[in-house]
This record gives C-alpha cells, structure tokens and sequence, in this order.
C-alpha cells in the first residue's frame, strides 16, 4: 500500500468541485486517511514547492496558493502515486485528456486545480508537512 499528498488548491475551492473530485479517487478504490482544510503561509508554501524555488513561475505559485483556503488529503491504496498522477492528467490543463481532473476542471497552469505528490520520497516529504502522524487513520 501506498499513500500519496493530494491538495485540492484554492481554485477548487472557490469553484465548489473539491467534493466531486474526492470521489473520483473514493470511485477508483483509493481511500482518504486524512483530510484538512488550511491556508498556506508564505513559508509553508515555500516548503512544499521548495524544488521550484528559483524558477520564474515560482513567486506566481507561491502567491496563488496562499491566495486562500485549500484541502489537503492523503490517500492510500495499490501504486496510489501513479494512479492519482494519472488520474490528475498533465500538468498543463491544454495538454490533459477529457476524464483526467486537469482535462475536466482547468484551463490555465497556474490554476490546475489539484497537485499530487510526484514520487515516493516527495509522498514522504509532503505528507509531513501537512500532517501529524495522529492525524492519518487507517495505518
Ligand atoms: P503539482 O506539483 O502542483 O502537482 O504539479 P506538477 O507536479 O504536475 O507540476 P510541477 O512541475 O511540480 O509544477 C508545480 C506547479 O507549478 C506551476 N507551474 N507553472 N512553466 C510554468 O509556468 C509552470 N510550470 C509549473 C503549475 O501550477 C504546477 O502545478
Ligand atoms: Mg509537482
């Protein structure tokens, strides 16, 4: 089994669909074991996108999602990593199939509507940064 970091940014908020979207992994057979909605500081968001600090689209993330409040969840499930990117679509909305999230919700790249940890060691790294062990259940 393996968890992964899914955040529901502040665009899905807004626009009301972060329920929709968690049951879409709920359809697929990936369980939520934590769920919190936060908003980011400056600092945190600099630590969650640490590996993007110095490139030019990077004080333009930072700004958007600190913009407002976002939800933030961990599921868990068989190859969770690679099933939620897929099911994520690409990272560019213009290039997400219709039936992947991003095809289905986004426009634009910098409201892409839902980010989801890339790898086991950022799953690891992330997923700290949100939560408490006590605040994941089902381990
Ligand atoms: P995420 O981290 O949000 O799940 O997205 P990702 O892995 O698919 O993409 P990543 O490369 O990690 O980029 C993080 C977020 O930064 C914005 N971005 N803008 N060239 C650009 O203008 C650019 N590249 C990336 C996107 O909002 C992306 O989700
Ligand atoms: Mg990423």
């Amino acid at each position: 089994m393996e968890k992964t970091l899914l955040l529901l940014k502040p665009d899905a908020v807004v626009r009301g669909v972060c329920g929709e979207i968690i049951a879409r992994f709920e359809q697929r057979g990936l369980k939520p074991i934590g769920i919190k909605m936060l908003q980011l500081s400056k600092e945190q968001a600099e630590i969650h996108y640490a590996e993007h600090q110095g490139k030019v689209f990077f004080e333009e993330l930072v700004q958007f999602i600190t913009s407002g409040p976002l939800i933030a969840m961990v599921v868990c499930g068989e190859n969770a990593i690679k099933l939620t990117r897929m099911m994520m679509g690409a990272t560019n909305p213009l290039d997400a199939p219709a039936g992947t999230i991003r095809g289905d919700y986004a426009t634009t790249m910098r409201r892409n509507i839902i980010h989801g940890s890339d790898g086991p060691t950022s799953a690891a790294r992330e997923i700290k940064i949100f939560f408490e062990d006590h605040e994941l259940f089902g381990n």
